[in-house]
């Protein structure tokens, strides 16, 4: 058994890449994504419900279809490292969508202060998964696994584009409206 001290020798010159330390964390990082991907689809509709404006629900639907794709693809993901999908609890995701509720519950509703607040809990999060798929992406990349890096890039510049139709969304009305409220 492998210990943190042990002098392994790098995977590619005495094994199989699957067996290094890097490709195990890489998987590892995979689940918490993973479960990161399946909290939000449940949390996104409930943003959508909150809400107040048309528009800014209608992104968040949208958004939850393309989480659900996310999820779709991380599972292609798993499937071509011969890996078992298998979702693991990201602290960082639940904190995140415990903001949003927290958000939610702070503010009235009917309010664009409401829908400011939801946009700011969804950047959050869009900044997170940002980070995340930018970091995996390129652990892919290292380890040769480019039909994965591929995939995590598709993922990469949805989230992206998210981010940034949320940032045209604060800017074009909802933060001007909320603040005459
Ligand atoms: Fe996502
Ligand atoms: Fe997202």
């Amino acid at each position: 058994m492998a210990t943190k001290t042990s002098n392994r020798k790098p995977a590619g010159l005495t094994g199989k890449m699957e067996d290094s330390e890097f490709h195990k964390f890489f998987v590892d990082e995979l689940k918490d994504i993973y479960w990161a991907e399946k909290h939000l689809v449940k949390a996104l509709p409930k943003m959508q419900k909150a809400a107040t404006s048309e528009d800014l629900a209608a992104a968040f639907q949208k958004h939850t279809a393309e989480t659900q794709t996310h999820i779709d693809t991380l599972e292609q993901v798993f499937s071509l490292l011969d890996e078992k999908a298998v979702a693991k609890k990201c602290d960082a995701m639940e904190g995140l969508l415990a903001e949003a509720t927290s958000i939610i519950e702070d503010t009235e509703k009917g309010t664009h202060t409401r829908d400011a607040g939801l946009i700011l809990a969804a950047q959050k999060v869009e900044h997170y998964e940002i980070a995340t798929y930018g970091s995996l992406r390129t652990f892919a990349q290292t380890m040769g696994h480019t039909d994965v890096a591929d995939l995590l890039q598709q993922t990469l510049d949805n989230e992206k584009a998210t981010d940034e139709a949320l940032t045209q969304a604060a800017e074009s009305m909802v933060n001007e409206a909320a603040a005459a409220e």
